[in-house]
C-alpha cells in the first residue's frame, strides 16, 4: 500500500507520525512511504534520514494526498486540508470528533474511512494509541502548572513544594487515568499536597494503595469537587469518557470561588474540556484568565516535547499501520472500535 505522511499544520505542531525506524519496517514489508518534504524537521529528523530508511520525499502535501491510499497523520486535518481528502483514502490520526462537529460533517461528506487513534480500544478498555501521548501530557501538565503559578506568569506566587515552615502547594487532579496518574507521579516528586478525584472507585483504590495514603482520594460528586477546588493552587483536568464530549465536572461557579492566581490545566480540552470555563487555545497563545484563574487549554500539549512524543507515538501506531496496510482492519476488534466515520456514516455516538 502507498502510505502518505504529511507535515503537520496545526499551530506549533512539531510532531510527525513516522520515524526512520518505523518507515524502514513499512518499506521492508513492501509498502511505499511518501513523506512530505520537511515533515520530520520539528522532531529533529531530516529528509535524508527518512530517505535512507526508504521513504520517498515529495514536495507538497497535495502530492502526499494525491498519490497515497493510507494517510497517517498526528492531529486532525485542518479546514484547509479537507479538500485533499478523498473517498478512497483511509485516514488514521487523532480526530477528537466529539469536540469538532464541522470536521465530522466534512468526513461524512467525503465518504472517507477515518480511524481515530484515541478510540482504538483493547478488550480491557485501555486505549493503546491515546496512552502514549496521555503519559507525556500528564507529566507536562505539572511542569506547565508550576511555571504558571509563578508571579510574573500571573500566578499566585506559590512554590509547589513549600518551604520549611510553609505548607506545600495543593494540586487537585480530576480523572486519574493515564494523564491523571502521570500528573500525580510528577507532582508527588515535587513535594506537592495532592488530591485525586475520579468517578471510578477502582481508580481511587489503586491510587490509595499505590501511594500508601500519601495521595488523598475523593469520589466525583459536585459538592466534593467544589470543596477541593476552593483551596487548590493547581487543578489538572484529566477526565475522559471514551469517544464522547468531556463531562463538565467543573462549573463556572466553582472557578469563581477559587483564589485569583490559581491555575487550571485542562488537558481534556481536546475532547471538549472538563470545565464550563474551558475553551481550546494553542501554543502561540496558550493561557487566558477567568475570574483571575489562569486557564491553560492547549489541544496539542505533547508537541512541546516533539522528539519524545514523535518516537513514542510512531512506535505505538506501527502495528496498527501495518494491519491497515495489509487490509486486516476488520480482523482487529481494537481497530474496528477506532473507525469513526466510513462511507458517509458516523459510526460512533459523540454524546
Ligand atoms: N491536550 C492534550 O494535548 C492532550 C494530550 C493527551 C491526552 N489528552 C486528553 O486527556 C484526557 C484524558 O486522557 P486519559 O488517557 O488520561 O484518559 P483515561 O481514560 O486513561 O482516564 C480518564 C479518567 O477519567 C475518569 N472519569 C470519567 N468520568 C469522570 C467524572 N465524571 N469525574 C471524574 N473522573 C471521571 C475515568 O474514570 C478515568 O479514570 C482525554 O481527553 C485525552 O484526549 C489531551
Amino acid at each position: 500500500m502507498i502510505i502518505g505522511i504529511p507535515k503537520e499544520r496545526k499551530v506549533r505542531e512539531y510532531r510527525v507520525s513516522a520515524t526512520p525506524q518505523t518507515t524502514r519496517v513499512l518499506v521492508e514489508r513492501e509498502h511505499r512511504v511518501l513523506l512530505e518534504k520537511g515533515a520530520g524537521i520539528g522532531s529533529g529528523i531530516s529528509d535524508e534520514e527518512f530517505k535512507k530508511a526508504g521513504a520517498e520525499i515529495v514536495e507538497s502535501e497535495e502530492d502526499v494526498f494525491k498519490n497515497s491510499k493510507l494517510i497517517v497523520k498526528v492531529k486532525e486535518p485542518l479546514k484547509e486540508e479537507s479538500p485533499l481528502i478523498r473517498k478512497d483514502h483511509i485516514l488514521f490520526c487523532y480526530l477528537h470528533l466529539a469536540a469538532n462537529i464541522e470536521l465530522t460533517r466534512t468526513l461524512e461528506k467525503t465518504g472517507v474511512m477515518a480511524i481515530a487513534f484515541e478510540t482504538v480500544e483493547l478488550s480491557d478498555g485501555s486505549l493503546p494509541l491515546l496512552a502514549p501521548m496521555s503519559r507525556i501530557a500528564g507529566r507536562l501538565s505539572i511542569q506547565i502548572g508550576i511555571r504558571l503559578l509563578e508571579k510574573p506568569s500571573g500566578g499566585k506566587g506559590v512554590l509547589i513544594c513549600g518551604a520549611p515552615g510553609v505548607k506545600p502547594g495543593k494540586v487537585t487532579v480530576i480523572g486519574v487515568g493515564t494523564v491523571g496518574y502521570n500528573a500525580v507521579l510528577s507532582a508527588l516528586g515535587l513535594g506537592a499536597e495532592i488530591v485525586v478525584i475520579d468517578k471510578n472507585p477502582k481508580k481511587l483504590e489503586f491510587i490509595h494503595e499505590r501511594f500508601e495514603g500519601r495521595v488523598k482520594t475523593i469520589p466525583s460528586y459536585p459538592e466534593l469537587i467544589e470543596k477541593e477546588l476552593i483551596d487548590s493552587d493547581l487543578v489538572i483536568g484529566a477526565v475522559l469518557v471514551t469517544g464522547v464530549k468531556t463531562p463538565k465536572v467543573i462549573t463556572g461557579e466553582m472557578i469563581s470561588r477559587m483564589e485569583p492566581g490559581s491555575v487550571l490545566v485542562d488537558v481534556a480540552i481536546d475532547q471538549g474540556g472538563c470545565s464550563e470555563t474551558s475553551h481550546p487555545t494553542n501554543l502561540d497563545s496558550p493561557v487566558y484568565s477567568v475570574d483571575g484563574v489562569l486557564h491553560y487549554c492547549v489541544t496539542n500539549i505533547p508537541s512541546l516535547v516533539s522528539r519524545t512524543a514523535t518516537y513514542s507515538l510512531s512506535n505505538a501506531i506501527l502495528p496498527y499501520v501495518l494491519k491497515i496496510a495489509e487490509g486486516k482492519i476488520k480482523e482487529d476488534p481494537a481497530l474496528i472500535k477506532g473507525i469513526s466515520v466510513d462511507d458517509g456514516k458516523l459510526l460512533r455516538s459523540l454524546n
